[in-house]
Formats: C-alpha cells, sequence, structure tokens
C-alpha cells in the first residue's frame, strides 16, 4: 500500500474486534513509526517538555547546529504557556495521522477520538501537572464498516489562494 492509498482508504472506524491482541512487533513498528513525526525544534512533544534538557533532541547534530538549535528552544518557549500548549497539541496531531497511516498500513483500522472526559483520563494516566492529554487514536481490526463518507467540501471553498478574498 503506498501513501496515497492509505490515505484514501483510512476511515473512522467506530467498532473493533475485542477478541484481536494486536502482537507486541506491531506495537512496537507503529510506535516506531510514530515517532518519526516532525516537532518543532525535535522536541518530541508526545512525552518531553521544551525545558527538559534539550540537548537530547540534537545529539547527534554536528556542533554547530546544536549550539543554535538549543538555546533557541528555550527562547521560542519560555513564559508562552499558551504556545507551548498549541505546539504539543500539533505535534499530537501530526503524530496521530503518522499512527493512522502506518496502521492502514499494516490491515488495522484506526479512529481518532476527544470525546471523552480529559480529566478523568488524566487521572486513570496519573498525568503528571506538566503533561496534557492530546487525542486517543484507537487502533485494531474493524469490526464493521464505517459509515459512508459525511461528504468532503469542494476544493473551491476550502483552498485560499495567497489571502481571503
Ligand atoms: C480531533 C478529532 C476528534 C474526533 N473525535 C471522535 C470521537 O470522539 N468519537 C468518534 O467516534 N469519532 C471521532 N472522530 C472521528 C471523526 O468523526 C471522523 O474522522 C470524521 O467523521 C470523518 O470521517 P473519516 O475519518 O472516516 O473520513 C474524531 C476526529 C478527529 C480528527
Amino acid at each position: 500500500m503506498n501513501v496515497s492509498q492509505a490515505i484514501e482508504t483510512r476511515r473512522a472506524v467506530k467498532a473493533f474486534d475485542p477478541g484481536h491482541a494486536m502482537p507486541e512487533d506491531d506495537i512496537r513498528r507503529l510506535t516506531q513509526l510514530a515517532i518519526l513525526s516532525p516537532t518543532a525544534f525535535n522536541i518530541q512533544n508526545w512525552l518531553l517538555a521544551w525545558d527538559r534538557d534539550p540537548a537530547r533532541y540534537w545529539r547527534n547534530a554536528p556542533n554547530e547546529v546544536r549550539e543554535f538549535m538549543v538555546p533557541a528552544i528555550g527562547q521560542y518557549y519560555k513564559g508562552r504557556e499558551a504556545v507551548q500548549r498549541d505546539e504539543a497539541m500539533r505535534s499530537c496531531g501530526m503524530a496521530a495521522m503518522t499512527l493512522m497511516l502506518a496502521a492502514q498500513e499494516m490491515g488495522y483500522a484506526s479512529c481518532p477520538m476527544d470525546g471523552f472526559d480529559f480529566d478523568a483520563v488524566g487521572r486513570l494516566l496519573n498525568l503528571p501537572p506538566d503533561h496534557t492529554v492530546g487525542l486517543f487514536v484507537a487502533i485494531g481490526k474493524p469490526a464493521r464498516e464505517p459509515w459512508p463518507r459525511g461528504g468532503q467540501l469542494a476544493l473551491n471553498e476550502v483552498v485560499i489562494t495567497d489571502r481571503f478574498a
């Protein structure tokens, strides 16, 4: 399956086979692919904060790149809580899409979700205070066909060239 096929065949599936246990190797493959998703300054927001030893995000880079990038991280995020959160959400969205397309290629179905009680989930996870839940991605073997597509808007309604009229 190529990327276009994964995009075209992926649907939000609402029922999964409860008898299917995902093999550890598949979980590992999915997560290995997900962490290749892009993040601003390579800070990999899905687990790691911008101010926690940021040199590790550039440990394999040439010295001059590391010396430029690592201080830039603090300069960009320090004191800007909304930016920190927005960036985390962008990165979670990117990682979620990677997960869903990879799952599609591997014969799984998926559904992104935010229809849950974020505070209750945080308590279940023992979520540290400097973390936030972005979304769920349910992945499994589909047990029911998805509904027909709701209908995409026409390209000329949603694509703005250069600026709004
Ligand atoms: C951020 C986000 C949150 C969503 N939350 C839910 C959810 O809580 N429950 C659900 O059944 N589907 C949820 N969906 C799936 C959407 O309903 C689905 O993606 C949309 O109807 C388009 O269908 P498609 O993905 O099959 O093209 C969510 C999708 C996104 C992107």
